[in-house]
């Protein structure tokens, strides 16, 4: 690994790769471009500390530096050990006008295929900012929460004045959280306190982040306001879908290049990203079975053509599955244990608790064998296999580059104009999770359409008055659901 004086990644002779693929994908973008060309000039973001935890890739590389050009300050981890693309790395700290021997980007500590201690390690780094006076970010910009929920576990044991002993965490991640926060607060006994008194507040990207920062909203317990990005329009129906429709199959056909045409494939959930799933996999001919617990998600698959049956039903003749949930505990190791010589087993959900890969490696007389990075297959005492992409984390971003840029600017131009709203109106926003307004949503909306040759039929005002609506939007009631 490069080591630079505040930076960690794979190999910097890799940033020439990075930075072509970072020009492609910015004409991908023209959110985020556009949003450079609005706000440039007024630097919204000037004197913004931003620390992100968000895949490092390409993609994220052209987030990064569009927030640079606003006037932020920025440090980077990735929020997946298997997630960063090596190149997009190496480019950020290199930065546009550096060289591999005068790095002069922004301090990324990211490469691909981090183990669980590094990856902690890298979000403490991202998180520590030199020679400031709280020493931390005054904005977070998280996906999945894991920046935020490092600075809320240490203000908490800072109050507590004691971390409980790692020996009772009831998983490898927990107990290395508590082994780092243990070491700080023997360093430090108000690091993180001090940290979190500044930060004007977080936006976080998906589903499961979100779902924590409203569970600490309920609980009380949030230190700082939030910008839920995920529920914007233009990114949970959007990237969440089509996204996944595009990267799920990218993923299974890197890994495996299985034909998937006329395989039996198994999609957990019909959420957004089950939805977006299902179509790409029947998209290449596969027959999709659905499986869900939400009768209104059951129907809704049944109405668009798939069978919705239990795991149970299928797990003995289907040949793909995949787990898109945000649950737990969705494949079991028993499921596994009954399901066909070579079948492939994944999950795009975002954390790795979906399949029960601890209890796949319990089985007696298991052989686990990599065939490749992030491709595993798994013998069973009587002989069959089964592959698992991923370790059973997200296949899309382990096995493949996860989602496209076009897609990607719209996620990341709700991001900039989050960061944007939290950092320059901090009056506006008391602790609390919040959504952008519609009118904002729709402004993303507006920054892709060109590209797209689209044309927008304008309202006229006779036609805005009969529905209620002004000429130039908002279009839709916040309760409509799109
Ligand atoms: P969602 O809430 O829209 O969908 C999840 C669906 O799973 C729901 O319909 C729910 O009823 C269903 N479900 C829950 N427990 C189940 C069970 N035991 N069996 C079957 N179905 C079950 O959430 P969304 O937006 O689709 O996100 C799902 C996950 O994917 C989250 O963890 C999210 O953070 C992540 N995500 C990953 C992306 C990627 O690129 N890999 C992109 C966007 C989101």
């Amino acid at each position: 690994a490069a080591t630079g004086q505040d930076f960690k990644v794979a190999d910097l002779s890799l940033a020439a790769f990075g930075r072509k693929e970072i020009t492609l994908a910015e004409h991908e973008m023209p959110g985020l471009m556009a949003i450079r060309e609005e706000y440039a000039a007024a630097q919204p973001l000037a004197g913004a500390r931003v620390t992100g935890s968000l895949h490092m890739t390409v993609q994220t590389a052209v987030l990064i530096e569009t927030l640079v050009a606003l006037g932020a300050q920025v440090r980077w981890a990735s929020c997946n050990i298997f997630s960063t693309q090596d190149h997009a790395a190496a480019a950020i700290a290199v930065g546009p006008n550096g060289t591999p021997e005068k790095p002069q980007g922004v301090p990324v500590f990211a490469w691909k295929g981090e183990t669980l201690e590094e990856y902690w390690w890298c979000t403490e780094q991202a998180l520590t900012w030199p020679d400031t006076a709280t020493g931390g970010p005054n904005m977070i910009l998280d996906d999945g929460g894991d920046a935020t929920l490092l600075v809320h576990k240490g203000v908490e044991f800072e109050k507590a004045g004691a971390v409980p002993d790692a020996a009772t965490a009831d998983n490898d991640e927990y107990r290395l959280i508590l082994q780092l926060l243990t070491r700080t607060l023997g360093e430090n006994a108000q690091k993180w306190t001090q940290l979190s008194s500044e930060i004007r507040g977080v936006t976080e990207e998906t589903t499961t982040g979100v779902h924590r920062l409203y569970e600490m909203q309920q609980a009380g317990t949030l230190l700082f306001p939030a910008i839920n990005v995920n529920d914007a329009v233009t990114k949970s129906k959007f990237d969440n879908k089509y996204g996944c429709r595009h990267s799920l199959i990218d993923g299974i056909n890197r890994a495996t290049d299985v034909l998937i045409g006329g395989k039996t494939a198994v999609v957990c959930g019909y959420g957004d990203v089950g939805k977006g799933c299902a179509e790409s996999l029947r998209g290449q001919g596969a027959r999709v079975i659905v499986t869900e617990i939400d009768p209104i998600c059951a129907l809704q698959a049944a109405m668009d053509g798939y069978q919705v049956a239990t795991l149970d039903d299928v797990v003995e003749t289907a040949d793909i599955f995949v787990t898109t949930t945000g649950n737990k505990d969705i494949i079991m190791a028993a499921d596994m244990a009954k399901m066909k010589h070579q079948a492939i087993v994944g999950n795009i959900g975002h954390f790795d608790n979906e399949i029960d890969m601890a209890g796949l490696a319990a089985i007696p007389g298991i052989v686990k064998d990599e065939v490749k990075p992030q491709v595993h297959t798994w013998t069973f005492p009587e002989g069959k296999k089964i592959i698992v992409l991923s370790e059973g984390r997200l296949l899309n971003l382990g096995n493949a580059t996860g989602h496209p840029s076009f897609v990607m600017s719209n996620s990341f131009a709700n991001q900039t104009i989050a960061q944007i709203e939290l950092f320059t109106k901090p009056e506006a926003y008391p602790i609390g999770v919040y959504v952008l307004p519609k009118h904002l949503d729709e402004k993303v909306a507006r920054f892709h359409l060109d590209a797209l040759g689209v044309r927008l039929t304008t309202l006229r005002p006779e036609q805005a008055a009969y529905i209620g609506v002004p000429v130039e939007g908002p279009y839709k009631p916040d309760h409509y659901r799109y």
